[in-house]
């Protein structure tokens, strides 16, 4: 059965499911692997990778899809199966990142754009021959001095929207992640003016190039302070902080917000989520799609040893447990403790 992308779109944010992003390029998932000291090599990757998708039991209830890196998209498990089939197979919709990666932005020192956009069409076509169904490009916006400019939120924005395009006509959903880093000392006002900045001009983009918005979803930061700002917002103000700057970007037309997680520690990623899915009124579904949150502790428990693999996914599991009771507003710190 073929499904249209609305309902792609649709069953990526049902039922209190959430999306892992998996998608870590060739030097990101090195760095994740230089924390246990596992060199990365295609069998590794591929081993941990086997190990999260074959967690039967949090991909059969929380995730709802896995973004791929495109080596990933034609792997196949140590038993020849293909990664594909194993997501498929436990109910989770394969995706991929399409993007090739941040770029320094020509003029503007200390500013990138995400480039990917030669050959896309081509490319996209192929991904979904080998089965992807959805997609993500990450832009990236730094908050620093005098930054960021416009020019970097104005080209990054109509990049985004150029790729939602393509996507589309490929019959791919398109997750557009305009991702405002959290590296700074600046103060969650700060963050609060440049999302909303940025979210602004993407759905102006988004509109001149006739995205249909229906079949995309949003992947932003949450609206929080800086890592090094000495006045870290509370939960309940990022809850606030954030869910007010959607509501004055994002048409209600979009089926789904799912976050990133940015840095956040694993529990406050989950306990921000929760917070406004228990305390506000919204006009779309917001989930997860986190990457590191999902799987710091996972990774940490494997330790790159087969005869971890039972306890990574028992700590992948617990996560994607905890991800999905906050998306349905209903997650407390004393859940954490009980597991
Ligand atoms: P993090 O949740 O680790 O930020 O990763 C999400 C992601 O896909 C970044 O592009």
């Amino acid at each position: 059965m073929t499904m249209t992308l609305e309902q792609v779109a649709q069953a990526l944010v049902a039922d209190n499911k959430g999306i892992l992003a998996a998608d870590e390029s060739g030097g990101t998932i090195k760095k994740r692997f230089d924390s246990i000291g596992l060199a990365s090599t295609e069998e590794t990757r591929r081993d941990y990778r086997e190990m999260l998708f074959r967690s039967t039991e949090a991909m059969r209830n929380y995730i709802s899809g896995t973004i791929l890196y495109y080596e990933t998209l034609r792997q196949s498990a140590k038993d020849g199966t293909r990664f594909v089939d194993i997501l498929n197979e436990a109910g989770s919709i394969p995706g991929i990142k399409v993007d090739v990666g941040a770029k320094p932005l020509a003029g503007h020192p200390g500013e990138t754009i995400t480039e990917g956009l030669d050959g896309l069409r081509a490319r996209c076509e192929e991904y979904y021959q080998l089965g992807a169904r959805f997609t993500k490009w990450r832009a990236v916006i730094s908050i620093g001095k005098n930054i960021p400019s416009r020019a970097c939120i104005v080209t990054n924005m109509h990049a985004l929207a150029r790729y939602a395009a393509i996507a589309q006509e490929a019959k791919l959903v398109p997750i557009v992640e305009p991702e405002v880093l959290m590296d700074g000392d600046h103060t969650i006002d700060r963050c609060t003016e440049v999302t909303e900045a940025v979210l602004h001009t993407l759905y102006a983009e988004l509109a001149l190039q006739g995205v249909v918005l229906e079949q995309s979803l949003l992947k932003p930061n949450m609206v929080i302070s800086g890592m090094e700002c000495p006045q870290q917002a509370s939960v309940e103000e990022v809850a606030a902080r954030t869910v007010q700057v959607l509501k004055r970007t994002v048409p209600a037309a979009v089926p789904g917000i799912v976050f990133l997680s940015g840095g956040q520690s694993d529990e406050l990623a989950t306990a921000h989520l929760s917070a406004m899915n228990s305390a506000f009124d919204l006009p779309w579904t917001l989930s997860f799609s986190y990457g590191r949150a999902l799987q710091a502790a996972a990774l940490k428990a494997w330790n790159g040893k087969a005869e971890n693999v039972a306890a990574g996914q028992r700590a992948f599991s617990h996560r994607a447990r905890m991800n999905s009771l906050a998306a349905a507003g209903r997650w407390s710190a004393e859940l954490e403790k009980a597991a």
